[in-house]
């Protein structure tokens, strides 16, 4: 058995893992500039991983007799990786995934607490493997980072 506070986690990281596709995918295509080829590519990449995390939240929902939702339950809160007016402020987008990073961790955090909570080593395993590919995710963008100027 598992709780509701484990589903509705569940949902609520399966609307951010989309949203996080959508943003990525976007700033992937419309960044300009020598620093942005880089930034670019591992966006492109993360794209493909962040949707396999939907993928894996959607199906644990069904495992547990839940759907996983529709574009209608959709609200957005990524403000900070909206693409930038500037397209070549690569710097803005880097920061914005960082935020976003290290916002899913949190919630995969909590989603492992309530999962050990409930009883239900199936979910636990499910955000761990979600924590690990956003640690590294925000392990490229520490190091990206690190070729601006300090502010
Ligand atoms: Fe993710």
């Amino acid at each position: 058995m598992t709780s509701d506070e484990v589903t509705e986690l569940l949902t609520e990281a399966y609307i951010d893992e989309l949203e996080t596709v959508m943003n990525y995918l976007t700033n992937a295509i419309v960044l300009d500039g020598v620093h942005a080829e880089e930034v670019k590519a591992s966006l492109e990449a993360d794209v493909e991983e962040e949707l396999e995390h939907a993928r894996l939240l959607g199906n644990r929902l069904k495992q547990l007799d839940h759907s996983p939702p529709g574009s209608e339950s959709f609200e957005a809160q990524q403000s900070s990786l909206q693409p930038p007016e500037d397209t070549t402020d690569v710097q803005s987008v880097i920061d914005g995934v960082l935020e976003a990073e290290d916002n899913a961790t949190k919630r995969y955090r909590s989603l492992l607490e309530a999962a050990r909570e409930a009883d239900d080593p199936v979910t636990e395993d499910v955000a761990v493997t979600i924590l690990a590919d956003e640690a590294a995710h925000h392990t490229e963008f520490r190091g990206f980072k690190k070729e601006f100027p300090q502010e």
